[in-house]
């Protein structure tokens, strides 16, 4: 027994950020930002909104989708980087507000790759018998983190929510990999405010943008031809690729590697910019309401991003 995509929902922030707009806070324009990244603007969390609130609508949605009740869900799974808190972690905030009364809950962290994580782990969970309605989310306030006068840095990132309900369904299939390498941890960095006696620049977000998108390049392609080593067909078969949105460059660089179709690799970064762990429910609730996914579908999701943590899910589309 998997779990199926039963729906899905997102939480975009209504401020938005131009690189017009960066280009009043650090040396930038439009023009680079976006033939080197795709990026045009990024949406930031503003007033009350936070990592748990987003995350609160965007599941809401995917709840009201799935026509499945709060009390329902047996456990949530929430994917950050970009807690409100570090007690209590952000699901059970999520928990509180969406009334999942009966769900346990806690947060991981895998970076940009963290939604695929959430992914596999409620699809472990309930191949084991021990679950079967599982609510995950990927959710950031990267607005929070960055460093917005370090313009390698903060032209990338934006905020946001994307949520998906996973429930048991023999007919589903799914299969995954997934990688991470501590060794190269240095790549893309930020220590927390509670750990002390670092040198200053360890505070504040360090990103190698070379090494992480030559990192990205080569083992996008690599877990693709991995993952089609674990199933009964080729990576021409699938019908689309949700890729975490990072970089527009970075996916036609990889696609090319893969000489697939572009069109089979839909992005949306140039909207929300780079949203970390929400990227991926951002796009696949996108797709999903704008009727890109028909019963049958195969889809692959690739996750790449700091740790460094990287991997791809098969599923095929039941909704
Ligand atoms: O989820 C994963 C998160 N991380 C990523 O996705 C990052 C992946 N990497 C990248 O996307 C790219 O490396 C960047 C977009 C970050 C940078 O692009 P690049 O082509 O690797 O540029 P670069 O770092 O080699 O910099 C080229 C030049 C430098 O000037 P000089 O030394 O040639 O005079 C930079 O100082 O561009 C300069 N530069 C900028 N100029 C205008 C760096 N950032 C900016 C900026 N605006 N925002």
């Amino acid at each position: 027994m998997n779990g199926r995509i039963c729906g899905t929902g997102s939480y975009i922030p209504g401020r938005i950020l131009t690189n017009d707009d960066i280009a009043q806070m650090v040396e930038t324009n439009d023009a680079w930002i976006q033939e080197r990244t795709g990026i045009a603007r990024r949406h930031i969390i503003s007033g009350d909104e936070s990592t748990a609130t987003m995350s609160a609508e965007a599941s809401k949605k995917a709840l009201e989708m799935s026509g499945i009740a709060p009390e329902e869900i047996d456990m949530i799974i929430l994917s950050t980087a970009s807690p409100n808190a570090v007690v209590p972690c952000v699901a059970c905030q999520v928990q509180e507000m969406i009334g999942a009364k009966n769900a346990v809950c806690y947060d991981l962290n895998a970076a940009c790759s963290g939604f695929l994580y959430a992914y596999c782990t409620a699809q472990a969970f309930i191949r084991s018998g021990i679950y079967k309605t599982i609510l995950i989310i990927g959710a950031e306030s990267l607005s929070n983190l960055v460093n917005w006068k370090d313009r390698s840095t903060c032209i990338l990132f934006g905020d946001g929510a994307g949520a998906a309900v996973v429930q048991a369904d023999p007919d589903a299939p799914f299969e995954c990999v997934l990688h991470s390498d501590g060794s190269k941890g240095d790549a893309l960095a930020k220590a927390t405010p509670y750990t002390k006696g670092l040198p200053e620049e360890a505070y504040n977000m360090t990103m190698d943008g070379k090494e992480i998108f030559m990192f990205a390049v080569k083992r996008i392609p690599e877990v693709v031809r991995e993952l089609m080593e674990k199933l009964p067909i080729c990576a021409e078969d699938v019908d689309l690729f949700v890729l975490h949105q990072a970089n527009a460059r970075i996916v036609e660089a990889a696609v090319k590697k893969l000489k697939l179709p572009l069109e089979k690799f839909p992005m949306d970064m140039h909207e929300y910019g780079n949203t970390s762990s929400a990227s991926i429910p951002i796009l696949l609730d996108e797709l999903n309401r704008a009727g890109r996914f028909k019963k049958g579908d195969k889809l692959v999701m690739i996750g790449f991003g700091g740790g460094l943590t990287w991997g791809a899910a098969y599923l095929e589309w039941q909704a």
